[in-house]
């Protein structure tokens, strides 16, 4: 049965094109780009432009769309200035955010772009534009994810003028919201141990920017947004339109109310310090970038994302599977690693069911502290006498996988490699090299240097059973010169350096199946999905103080998932002297994918049988957390109370976490009301702390959903959590 309804689905989808992910519908000129539950529409209107026509859920019938039509002019506009183009470049009379911006070398700064001619492959769309007097080509390329609800825009600018075209502004695309105004913005900001806070606010006339301008993604601003409709939705309703941007280098979203109240989104690289020098023949493509819709809500728009990403964007896409339970000595030992301390935390990590033990910083070169060493990858004789290779086998003896922090695009002024290239740093001539944390950044944009950094990697892979890189980035961009290339040339800098990283990274990868990356740039520095393409976790945050937690967590699963969300239960006091149970610590990084960070040196018997509970606990659950349905059911924002719960996706497990902040004047902690489950099956609960009120068993989905759930929960940073099984259908 279930092959024959495969079968006609595929002979469906062959004979019948209104079910095809794009269409061309050539009477009216409209390109109908569909996913299970959004419709995007664009036409050649009037003028021959690309004109943006719809966006949101998704139409029952294409006749209902007119052709794209340029809307009526008004004094100082123009009719292609209000014709929201798909790719309008700067030139005519047009005002708004471009999406390209370019100087020929006869000194003309001007591109406008006409419609050429297209072609519609299975999820594939490709229109070729070009500018009215030049051959200067744009190539919008669209993918369409039918069964994630998602849009991928992404262009190539191809310059066959004959002469060298300087591109000053390259984005990747635009999004257009229905026209008028009433609309709310949210977008995640924040900085080094406080990264990824939510902000909402309301959409303006004028322009919000959020940029990276530090040669990768930054803890200061992350690329994605969420707009919802007349600033009404909430976790569960309303209409919300998101995109994200995947590109780890320079960034830049900006968000404009035009004056004729249309909201627009353009994003791409940052045309800040921007020059990109096209020779005859060359072409420069744009980073991909996401959007989607839903009417449910920012819940919702969350979730398509997760899923996305779990499907479409993460290594293991093509079969995800769960992220193992770490260890990382950072915080336990800082740079005093040896063989003998390491192997010491990593008995005891494995007692407590951990799988994968990952060494930190401070065993290479002259590493002792943040002054020396990044640059010369050999193991230090001192600490590890015996290479590395007899603390990975007795790692490996132990059950566990191992892993090797490495910070690769880094040097230290005192280290073999800077003595011998001071010029791989990144710099100006005669000028200051500003250092942060004692270091200088290498060139990648130079070949030579990345394949240097691939060549040290790959071989510190190859000899050694390294299961595991936490690859860190410590610092961002200054004084960003190439003196060695040709001036014009020089600015490639910021787009060459993102590309060869992910070069390395997929070279690596590629030589070496099994292993697996973090992404890290001193915490939550490189989060993108450009980055995520090829890392299986990002480090969310040096901060790992659980209270603080609970807001960079929330931040995060706006746009990412809590798959690739590293969480570690950590020593306390924390960076911020707050002092927590190690339980609630447990708990708070059980909504991601567990880590343990603490010096179990430190750790009492009674810390270790909890942590094996936990750990326990968690491996039970981690399935539903990590591929599961996240519902946030109340932000750490609001209230006294911060509430998560995971839906497996075969529905068959849910787990609910609830911590309260501060309890004041004995009042009892709010019903917790659930959320995805089905009303009318039974859920056997189990609370794994006692906190819940009442004594309940079985119960329904529509009593969890409905009458709610009630816990004991009081004094500071109170948390509790509960499992439930889906043991029979009503
Ligand atoms: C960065 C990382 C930390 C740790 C240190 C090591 O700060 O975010 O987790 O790896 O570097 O120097």
């Amino acid at each position: 049965m279930y092959r024959l309804c495969l079968i006609w689905i595929g002979l469906m989808s062959v004979l019948s094109p209104a079910s095809a992910a794009v269409r061309y519908v050539a009477a009216s000129k409209l390109w109908i780009l569909e996913t299970g539950k959004t419709s995007y529409a664009l036409g050649i209107n009037e003028l021959n432009a690309v004109q943006n026509v719809y966006w949101g859920k998704r139409l029952a019938r294409e006749e209902d769309l007119s052709a794209a039509h340029t809307p009526r002019r008004f004094a100082f506009e123009s009719d292609e200035s209000l014709a929201n183009e798909e790719y309008p470049g700067w030139g005519g009379m047009r005002y708004a955010e471009p999406c390209l911006k370019v100087s020929l070398d006869d000194g003309t700064r001007d591109v406008v772009l006409k419609y050429v001619s297209h072609q519609v492959s299975g999820e594939d769309l490709e229109i070729k534009l070009k500018d009215i007097r030049y051959d200067l080509f744009v190539v919008l390329h669209y993918r369409v994810f039918p069964h994630n609800d998602i849009i991928r825009k992404q262009v190539s600018i191809q310059n066959r003028t004959g002469k060298t075209v300087l591109v000053e502004s390259a984005q990747s695309g635009v999004w257009y919201l229905p026209e008028g105004d009433g609309y709310r913005l949210s977008y995640l900001t924040g900085r080094w141990a406080g990264e990824t806070q939510l902000n909402r606010e309301p959409i303006q006339p004028g322009k919000k920017v959020l940029e990276s301008r530090r040669g990768n993604t930054s803890h200061q601003a992350n690329p994605w947004f969420a707009i919802d409709y007349q600033g009404a939705a909430d976790e569960e309703h309303g209409r919300v339109w998101f995109g994200a941007l995947g590109w780890s280098g320079n960034w830049k979203m900006v968000v404009e109310q035009a004056s004729n109240r249309q909201v627009r989104v353009v994003a791409g690289y940052n045309d800040f310090d921007f020059g990109y020098s096209l020779k005859n023949g060359e072409s420069l493509d744009t980073p991909p970038l996401y959007g989607g819709f839903t009417d449910q809500g920012f819940g919702e728009s969350s979730r398509i994302l997760h899923r996305f990403e779990r499907e479409q964007i993460l290594p293991d896409r093509a079969a995800p599977h769960v992220r193992p339970v770490l260890y990382n000595s950072w915080e336990a030992t800082t740079f005093h690693v040896d063989e003998a301390g390491q192997k010491q935390l990593a008995e005891k990590a494995a007692k407590i069911g951990v799988e994968l033990f990952v060494m930190d910083d401070g065993w290479f070169g002259q590493r002792n502290d943040d002054k020396a060493g990044l640059g010369d990858w050999s193991v230090n004789p001192k600490k590890f006498p015996n290479g590395l290779k007899s603390l990975i086998d007795s790692v490996n003896k132990l059950g566990m996988k191992f892993g090797l922090w490495v910070e690769p695009e880094m040097v230290n002024p005192n280290s073999d490699l800077y003595r011998a290239h001071p010029d791989w740093a990144i710099h100006f001539n005669d000028r200051p090299r500003t250092e942060s944390r004692n270091q200088c950044i290498l060139n990648m944009a130079r070949d030579d240097v990345k394949e240097h950094i691939f060549s040290v990697l790959d071989k510190l892979v190859s000899e050694n059973n390294i299961a595991f890189l936490k690859w860190d980035m410590n610092r961002h961009f200054t004084e960003p010169g190439w003196p060695e290339a040709a001036v014009p040339e020089q600015r490639k800098l910021w787009v060459k350096y993102a590309n060869n990283v992910y070069e390395v990274i997929d070279r690596l990868r590629a030589k070496h199946p099994g292993m697996e990356i973090e992404s890290c740039s001193g915490g939550g520095g490189r989060v993108d999905l450009g980055i995520l393409q090829r890392v299986d976790q990002v480090w969310t945050s040096d901060n790992t103080e659980a209270f603080d937690r609970l807001s960079i967590q929330n931040g995060f699963s706006q746009a990412y998932a809590p798959k690739v969300m590293m969480a570690w239960v950590t020593d306390v006091p924390n960076m911020n002297g707050r002092s927590t149970s190690l339980q609630y610590r447990f708990l708070v990084s059980m909504m991601g994918s567990l880590g343990i960070g603490a010096n179990l040196n430190h750790w009492t018997d009674a810390d270790f049988t909890l942590a094996s509970r936990m750990v326990g606990y968690y491996k039970r659950i981690r399935n539903t957390v990590q591929q599961g349905d996240l519902h946030r059911l109340f932000s750490p924002l609001q209230g006294e109370l911060t509430a998560n719960q995971y839906v497996s996706k075969d529905g068959k497990q849910a787990v609910l976490f609830a911590f309260l902040h501060s309890q004041q004047f004995r009042y009892p902690a709010p019903t917790i009301y659930l959320r995805g489950l089905d009303e009318r099956a039974l859920y056997r609960v189990e609370s794994i702390d006692g906190k819940l009120e009442g004594k309940l068993k079985t119960v329904s989905g529509s009593y969890l959903m409905n009458r709610g759930l009630d816990f004991k929960l009081g004094g500071d940073f109170d948390g509790a959590m509960v499992i439930l099984e889906r043991v029979a259908d009503r």
